[in-house]
């Protein structure tokens, strides 16, 4: 018992928690995850494993992407980049829909699985239906060797190392790289962006790491919020463009560790039912860093702190104009709008871990939810 105990914690290299470990592993996930890939000084991205299989999704009429959880959260950013920087028509399906719908798939179609596990059952079922309708199946796993990577045509891993918390954090910023990655060289080879573009999202991409790096180090700033809404019942989170995917998973990470309800919405679609929840009671954690939909998401900053919602934004470092009407706001560093993902998501793991310490619960194994769910 007391040697399992010394084991754990120096599985744990020094954190108090998995989660909490494997958050602070991004940087250096990041970086494996894209090692071999990618070099900007050269301006080259290569993806190995689907190098084959790139003249075909340029082809192809429409990619599907399928995936369960957090994984589907990324395939939602993957969906914004194939079609922003490569103009591939991109559909996101949950796996456990898609399987039981009769879909219209035939040999040109091209369905891509994202999956940590490898295992998860809905989605190793909707990349067999796929695949007896001659569609090709091409994977993105964490876990080497798992079902999903076995039966695809082709795929590319994550490299993120093992993931033991059962929320999702490592992986998922190694899934939106892998994915990121997938769409510059498509588009490279497609000639959608101009080669000087091409060349600054590489040279943005490769100091992602330090830039992680840079918001875990304000963990402390993260965690005194969340000493102030860590009693709340209910939490909207909101985002528009890829941000959106990114607010969708931020509710996830809270409402799974610290079981307060969450909702994860497009900023835009507030005033269709979500801001009649909104009182001086409700945190909304909005991203609203600079790009091209700043001035939507401030407008929608406004419209909340009319009705007395507390606001927690995301803002680029520097930003003055939504820290005078936020309640908090979260500084990242500035990068390339197509890569903000990746870097929001960072303070949201902190805040829903932080929270779920606070109010005592098992972060690394929440109630009901399991690592890999191999069972319908
Ligand atoms: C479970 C896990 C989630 C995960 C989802 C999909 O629900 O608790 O963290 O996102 O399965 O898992 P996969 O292994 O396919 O990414």
């Amino acid at each position: 018992q007391e040697l399992e105990m010394q084991l754990e914690a120096l599985e744990k290299g020094g954190y108090e928690h998995f989660m909490l470990k494997e958050i602070h592993e991004q940087p250096r996930s990041i970086k494996d995850c894209f090692r071999g890939r990618l070099n900007a000084s050269e301006g080259w991205v290569s993806l190995g494993g689907v190098k084959d299989y790139e003249q075909k999704m340029i082809n192809a009429q429409r990619i599907i992407m399928v995936a369960c959880g957090t994984s589907w959260h990324a395939c939602l950013v993957g969906e914004y980049l194939f079609e922003d920087l490569a103009r591939i028509n991109v559909e996101v399906e949950y796996a456990s829909e898609f399987r039981y719908r009769n879909p219209i798939i035939n040999e040109n179609d091209i369905v891509i699985a994202v999956s940590q596990s490898g295992e998860t059952a809905d989605t190793l079922a909707a990349l067999e239906l796929a695949k007896s309708k001659g569609a090709t199946i091409l994977g993105i796993c964490n876990v080497v060797g798992s079902s999903i990577s076995r039966i695809t045509d082709a795929g590319s891993y994550t490299h993120a190392g093992p993931e033991i918390g059962v929320a999702s954090t490592k992986a998922f910023t190694a899934q939106v790289t892998v994915l990121t990655l997938m769409a510059l060289s498509l588009a490279h080879k497609k000639g959608t962006l101009s080669e000087t573009k091409f060349r600054t999202m590489l040279s943005e991409l490769e100091i992602i790491p330090e830039k992680v790096q840079r918001i875990l180090e304000r963990n402390s700033e993260i965690e005194e919020i969340a000493k102030i809404y860590k009693d709340a019942t209910n939490a909207l989170y909101l985002g528009r463009g890829s941000s959106f995917p990114v607010a969708l998973e931020g509710a996830l990470k809270l409402k799974e560790i610290s079981y307060i309800h969450a909702e994860g919405y497009p900023a835009a679609e507030m005033k269709h039912g979500p801001i009649a929840l909104i009182d001086e009671e409700m945190p909304v954690f909005v991203i609203a860093t600079k790009g091209t939909s700043y001035e939507k998401v401030v407008s929608n900053i406004q419209e909340v702190k009319a009705r007395k919602g507390k606001i927690i934004a995301i803002v680029t470092e520097g930003d003055t104009d939504v820290k005078a009407m936020a309640d908090h706001v979260i500084e990242i560093p500035d990068t390339d709008e197509h890569l903000v993902p990746i870097l929001a998501t960072i303070p949201f793991q902190l805040l829903s871990y932080h929270i779920a310490v606070m109010r005592d619960c098992n972060v690394d194994q929440p109630r009901n939810l399991a690592k890999s769910v191999t069972v319908e």
